[in-house]
């Protein structure tokens, strides 16, 4: 069986081809972070018209990486939700219309449930039950994940993202937006313990996360401190490490209250090297295992969409023509597979 998946819920125009006997036939990627970087942020009218351009551009591009003709694709999945409302309908109006003249089923998927089975185009793929750390640019969720579509949140994030923290406290750092990736390349040069930030509701019982305080820590000390490069790489690194450092407490705790012994990490900020490695030495400490993408696969893309609409089309959970989508939607609400 083989889907076309098209990932459009922000700033990311993907696409791929999925099959399950051979995995990942192709994967194109257009990133707008050019276009929105002047701004600061994604301006989502201009992300929804650059996804106009170029999705079908992009669908006809994997088409011929895999050499696979229409009629040799099953099943169209597009991303559904959440995310940026004229984005989504971008993708999803052409997945649908697409999936009609071809006369294949279409699937909605769900954008971090696409994140949370991307591990699952790994060599090493995760066996059920597990918890699953998904942090992006919009989500920060704990998850006890049970099989597809059986998601409990354990925890999320009361306030900004993980993703998000990143991005502003980079922001503050005069880095470009999003400035998660070059943030922590600045952290690489930083001293370790000259500055301590900290560990945001790790003193207290609960899996939730707060990330909004750190944004002002950050932007304090850089007050008080002055900005000159190994300052800025300082803070850099200091605002890392408290992330890094609060993600890693909570995951011990929902592994411990769970009694689970496999982790995932995926979504935009689990590319962060500090993260995968301290994980890492944490589950080899408890015995674990855990699991992540490869970066390219962390950050939105279109193969991510494509696995997780094959699971989906597999078990008939197709759609009709009343092409719909969800900015909103909770990972509980997904029905079982
Ligand atoms: O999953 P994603 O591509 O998009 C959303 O669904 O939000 O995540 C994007 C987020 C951005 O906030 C970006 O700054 C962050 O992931 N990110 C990183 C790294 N690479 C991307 N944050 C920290 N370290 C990185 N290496
Ligand atoms: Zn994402």
């Amino acid at each position: 069986m083989r889907v076309l998946g098209i990932e459009s819920s922000c700033d990311e125009t993907g696409i791929a081809i999925y099959d399950d006997e051979l995995g990942i036939l192709s994967h194109q990627l257009y990133s707008q972070v050019k276009l929105h970087a002047d701004y600061g942020g994604v301006v989502p009218e201009l992300a929804s018209r650059d996804h106009v351009r170029k999705t079908l551009p992009l669908i006809q591009a994997a088409l011929a990486e895999a050499a696979c003709a229409p009629q040799q694709i099953d099943g169209i999945a597009y991303t559904a939700g959440p995310g940026l409302v004229g984005a989504l309908l971008v993708g999803a109006t052409i997945g649908r219309s697409l999936a009609m003249a071809w006369g294949k089923p279409a699937v909605a998927v769900h954008h971090m449930e696409g994140h949370l089975l991307a591990p699952m185009l790994e060599e090493q793929v995760p066996a059920f039950p597990f918890i699953a750390l998904l942090v992006s640019g919009g989500h920060t969720l704990l998850v006890q994940v049970d099989g597809i579509g059986r998601y409990q949140i354990l925890g999320e994030s009361i306030d900004d993202a993980a993703g998000e923290a990143f991005d502003k406290t980079a922001k503050l750092l005069g880095l470009d937006y999003p400035g998660g990736a070059a943030l922590a390349r600045l952290a690489e040069q930083g001293t370790p313990g000259r500055f301590v930030f900290p560990r945001p509701m790790t003193d207290r019982p609960g899996l939730d996360f707060s990330f909004s305080g750190l944004k002002t820590f950050a932007a304090n000390t850089i007050r008080s401190e002055g900005q000159d490069e190994q300052t800025r790489a300082d803070i850099a690194h200091a605002f890392q490490s408290a992330v890094v450092d609060t993600l890693a407490i909570k995951c011990k705790r929902a592994l411990k209250q769970t009694g689970l012994k496999r982790l995932v990490i995926a979504g935009g900020v689990s590319a962060n090297r500090q993260l995968r490695q301290q994980l890492q030495q944490m589950m080899q400490e408890l015995k674990g295992e855990v699991f992540y993408p490869r970066p390219e696969y962390c950050t939105d893309n279109g193969a991510m969409i494509a696995y997780a609409g094959l699971q989906r089309l597999k078990a008939g959970q197709t759609v009709g023509l009343a092409i719909e989508v969800q900015p909103r939607w909770s990972l509980e609400a997904l029905p079982p597979v």
